[in-house]
């Protein structure tokens, strides 16, 4: 991926300390000059630089110039430019952006552009009379990891599209480039597949509407963005008319009328994981599907007669090798659909064959290693590992526990250098059981842009009192921009002034 291969003139460049602080995440260079130019809303405006591979009509960045111009200076109107003052000269109104490496229509290519655009917003500051400004600087900028992502939880609970929406915006400015969404687990299975029977209950068609702004989702989101599943899970499957795909629970010697996990004795489940992965796999474009594998539990499938016969058959004596088996002949389907596969850290644990192209993720934070052990033994046996064990954001202290979150060094385990590449990023968890659009929001900022920052900017950048003062001002910033952010310690915000 690009990081900011953006050429901007600039012409502007940075703020003042005050404005220099609100800088999140940290750029990789950055040199800020005292000089400050004067911007006028006005006439201030985007343009392309006329070698730049993408040009006026690419609508993600015209619509993205439309974006940043109402963030920073809002859509109001504005008194016009005193051009009689004495150093007219020192206004800067045109931000010229040149795109080298991406035409118009390479997604996710063009996340480095609006990345740009993000911290050209937060160079902008603003005087106590209400003037902008903008200090010459100097940026060079990257990701230090490719994949930086949040997991959303809309199995749990019930969100809002408008709240996944609004959550991409805030991933955006925090420089996040990938939306994982833990679509369904057993709670619910809230994506009507048209490979199972056809409903129309209400609670079906808001299945419906959730699945089917999927692709949108995508390309809101200009991100790799792919969705996951657990299908091993006991689930509302059964209901939503696929029957005979989980488990029926014994108690004693009779059903008890309760289901289980997936029945992976039978022939049928994986005549229909088939076309369902294969449905998925077309509803969601992007390259990645997260095939879960964490955490199921073995206690229906225990009491069950005809499971137990069915292990008998193989010669398995532990669950864990039932499991094993599903998840292997699952991925052996999934393998077909030309996608990439990224699981949960039991199947590498469980000893699964799997592609070496798999990603694992790691969200176990002491067993049956701690995760940097994990980490370790992941990328020792060539695999791509995915952080996520000491980033669970459902997870609440009393007190600053974005700082523990921010503390995390992704490669600090032993290791080749080899090694340490194969670490690709990390994700921050949302999981849903005591979350839903009531506190989503002020749970998740800015504490998620503690990992954030701990992914995009250099290992080097670890001063907790500059990120504290940086975060504090991000936060204000985030009100600012309508994000109901809590706060990380005492103080206030100068708008909150403002607005009362
Ligand atoms: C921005 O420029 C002003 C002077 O124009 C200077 O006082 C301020 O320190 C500069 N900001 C930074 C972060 O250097
Ligand atoms: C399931 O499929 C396997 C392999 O195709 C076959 O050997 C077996 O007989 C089938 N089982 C049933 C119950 O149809
Ligand atoms: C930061 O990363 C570089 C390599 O990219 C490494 O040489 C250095 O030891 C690391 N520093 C710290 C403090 O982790």
């Amino acid at each position: 991926m690009a990081g900011c291969r953006l050429w901007v003139s600039l012409l502007l460049a940075a703020a003042l300390a005050c404005a220099a602080t609100a800088l999140w995440p940290w750029p990789q260079y950055i040199q800020i000059y005292h000089r400050r130019y004067t911007l006028y809303p006005n006439n201030f405006q985007f343009r392309y630089h006329a070698d730049s591979a993408a040009q006026a009509g690419c609508v993600v960045l015209d619509e993205a110039f439309r974006r940043y111009r109402n963030l920073l200076f809002g859509s109001g109107s504005w008194p016009r430019p005193n051009f009689a003052r004495r150093h007219p000269m020192l206004g800067k109104n045109v931000l010229v952006v040149a795109v080298i490496t991406a035409e118009c229509n390479e997604f996710p290519n063009l996340e480095s552009v609006e990345n740009c655009l993000e911290t050209f917003s937060q160079l902008v500051w603003k005087s106590a009379e209400g003037t902008f400004f903008i200090n010459k600087t100097k940026i060079e900028d990257f990701p230090r990891f490719r994949h930086r992502g949040i997991l959303l939880d809309t199995s749990r609970h019930y969100l809002p599209l408008s709240t996944i929406l609004d959550t991409l915006d805030v991933m955006a400015y925090n420089k996040f480039n990938v939306f994982h969404w833990h679509l369904v687990d057993d709670s619910s299975f809230p994506y009507k597949q048209e490979a199972s029977r056809p409903r129309d209950t209400p609670q079906e068609m808001w299945n419906w509407v959730v699945g089917a702004k999927a692709l949108s989702l995508c390309a809101v989101s200009h991100s790799p963005c792919f969705v996951a599943e657990k299908p091993l899970e006991k689930s509302s499957l059964e209901e939503l008319g696929v029957p005979g795909l989980l488990t029926p629970c014994y108690s004693g010697p009779h059903p008890s009328g309760t289901f289980g996990p997936v029945n992976p004795s039978l022939n049928s489940t994986y005549d229909f994981m088939s076309t369902f992965f294969l449905e998925i796999s077309s509803v969601f474009p992007d390259f990645y599907l997260h095939l879960g594998g964490d955490e199921v539990d073995f206690t229906c499938w225990r009491s069950n007669p005809s499971i137990q016969a069915f292990m008998k058959k193989k010669g398995f004596d532990d669950f864990k090798q039932l499991e094993s088996f599903y998840i292997q002949t699952l991925l052996d389907i999934v393998s077909d659909y030309d996608k990439g596969y990224v699981v949960w850290q039991e199947v590498f644990d469980n000893k699964v064959k799997i592609r070496p192209d798999t990603i694992i993720q790691v969200w176990r934070e002491e067993a049956p290693v701690a995760y940097m052990k994990e980490v370790e033994q992941i990328t020792k046996a060539g695999f791509r590992a995915l952080l996520s064990a000491p980033w669970y954001l459902n997870r609440v202290t009393y007190g600053p526990d974005w700082k523990d979150m921010y503390k995390v060094e992704p490669l600090a385990f032993h290791g080749t250098t080899e090694q340490k590449d194969l670490v690709i990023g990390g994700e921050a968890c949302m999981w849903g059981e005591y979350v839903d659009s009531t506190n989503l929001v002020p749970r998740l900022w800015p504490r998620a842009g503690a990992i954030a920052e701990r992914l995009w900017s250099s290992n080097l950048t670890t001063n907790m009192d500059f990120a504290f003062r940086r975060l504090s001002h991000f936060r204000c910033e985030l009100l600012r921009r309508g994000v109901q952010a809590e706060p990380i310690s005492v103080g206030y915000c100068e708008q909150e002034f403002e607005q009362s």
